[in-house]
């Protein structure tokens, strides 16, 4: 595997590639992060992954700072995995010079759920994936790139992007991973105290019982859905976390059910805070 530091470096590296096939991560890697690299390898001629902790992402109280890095362990778990390239930017090497220049998500797409409570969050995501693209897939006829569905909206914002600029990308979605419990695998998972994580299972809980009262409530499901989503933040508040929301939307565009819905159309979403950690997790129904 060659690690590269520059978009300059990386754009050498990959002269002789007609599709590559890309996944951008921030590091900290887990068994997630390599399920979406094997199967990146499967999809173009050459596989690459970045690990860049963005800072456009993270709202001025978050924990940029103390984000995870384990740079080495990536590298190593990476090659092990079959990595063809890693690029891993400094900052100077993707921000030279502040970021002027934006990218824009959807605002009825992008305000909403994590948009709501990380103001400008998607604008940084969308912002970095952009360039990073202009870095990987710039004069190729063609890429891939795969992103994990336990960032439901990250995902979508991310499609809509390709969408609207016409990147000649396909963006593929690779399976939550979950601890034997049933906890989505993140990197900010090692946040959590041994209390904390033994406690942690009962977001993904919530979700399951959310999902459930949903399809219980079949087509009274739109007049339901609020009360159903109270009772859910409320039991999680009093196991003693932080919700931010959980609550069951449409698949397609994240708004919330409508009559006429089928059950098969809608996911359960779920932010909540347990201690200082923020988790998210969420489920098809
Ligand atoms: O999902 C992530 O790890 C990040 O949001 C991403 C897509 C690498 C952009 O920084």
């Amino acid at each position: 595997m060659l690690t590269v530091h520059t978009i300059a470096e990386l754009r050498h590296a990959l002269r002789h590639t007609e599709r590559p096939a890309f996944v951008p991560t921030m590091g900290n890697l887990h068994a997630g992060h390599l399920s979406l690299m094997e199967r990146a390898r499967t999809l173009g001629d050459a596989s690459v992954a970045s690990i860049f902790v963005n800072r456009l992402q993270f709202l001025p109280h978050e924990d940029f700072d103390q984000y995870p890095r384990t740079f080495e362990a990536d590298r190593q778990q990476l090659e092990a995995a079959g990595c063809d390239v890693l690029f891993a930017p400094r900052e100077a090497d993707l921000y030279p010079e502040p970021q002027t220049f934006k990218v824009l998500p959807d605002a009825h797409l992008a305000d909403l759920l994590e948009g709501e409570f990380r103001p400008g969050f998607f604008t940084g995501v969308a912002t970095v994936v952009m360039k990073l693209f202009c870095a990987v897939f710039a004069g190729k006829p063609h890429g891939v790139a795969v992103f994990g569905q336990k960032d439901y909206q990250q995902l979508m914002v991310i499609r809509r992007l390709v969408q609207q600029f016409a990147l000649p990308i396909d963006i593929i979605a690779g399976p939550t991973l979950r601890a034997d419990d049933g906890l989505a695998l993140s990197s900010r998972n090692g946040f959590l105290s041994p209390a904390e994580r033994a406690e942690s299972v009962a977001l993904s809980q919530a979700l399951r019982q959310l999902a459930d009262a949903g399809l219980a409530a079949g087509t009274d499901l739109p007049g339901q859905a609020p009360a159903l989503e109270t009772a859910a933040r409320q039991a999680l508040a009093a196991r003693g976390w932080q919700p931010d929301y959980l609550t069951l939307r449409r698949r397609a565009d994240l708004l919330a059910p409508q009559p006429g819905d089928g059950a098969g159309a809608l996911v359960a979403l779920g932010a909540a805070r347990l201690g200082s950690t923020r988790l998210i997790d969420n489920l098809e129904v």
